[in-house]
């Protein structure tokens, strides 16, 4: 599904990712040329600190082959997963739906815990232990940081 009410920006994201992954490609086979034998050593000319010179030698061959896997990489990636323009990706995956997935399964897991304090009423709820020592546990994992461990808050932070 489109996030653009015309094409245009699917397309040209489209194109500017596909034109950059082989200009990639293009430029990587240029600058891996190897060294023709017997010519000696090529400088690029530039010296430093008066006789440190540059050698103008290719990359290391397993460093480029690194890069074209990058390469590989990117292109089966943009296969299975969303990312030229509004093209879904075979996989189907939406944050979504990863989203979904994950909330179903904390219910699955957290649910039946749960299930019992759903029934209390707040009253109730506020004076048994076991909610107590639950709640305790779960503020000072998720709300501690910011209102302090005895919910005291500080400067910016409500108590
Ligand atoms: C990232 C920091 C942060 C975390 C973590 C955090 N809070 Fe807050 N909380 C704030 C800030 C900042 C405010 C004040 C917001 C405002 O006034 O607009 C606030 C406000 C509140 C208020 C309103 C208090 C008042 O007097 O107005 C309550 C209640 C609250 N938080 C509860 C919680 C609970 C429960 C958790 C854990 C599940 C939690 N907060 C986690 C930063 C945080």
């Amino acid at each position: 599904m489109s996030q653009f009410s015309s094409s245009f920006w699917d397309i040209y994201i489209s194109v500017i990712t596909i034109v950059s992954v082989v200009a990639c490609g293009i430029f990587l086979k240029m600058q891996s040329a190897r060294r023709v034998s017997g010519s000696g050593t090529e400088t690029t000319g530039h010296t430093w600190d008066e006789t440190l010179g540059e050698y103008n030698n290719p990359m290391p061959q397993w460093w480029m082959w690194l890069f074209y896997l990058t390469i590989v990489f990117s292109l089966v990636y943009l296969y299975f997963y969303p990312g030229l323009g509004s093209y879904p990706g075979s996989l189907g995956w939406t944050q979504v739906k990863q989203l979904e997935d994950e909330v179903a399964d904390a219910n699955k897991q957290y649910g039946p815990i749960f299930e019992k304090y759903a029934k209390m009423d707040v009253k109730q709820l506020a004076t048994d232990a076991g909610a107590q020592a639950m709640g305790q546990k779960l503020f000072l994992n998720h709300c501690a940081q910011c209102h302090a461990s005895d919910g005291g808050g500080s400067k910016g932070f409500p108590t």
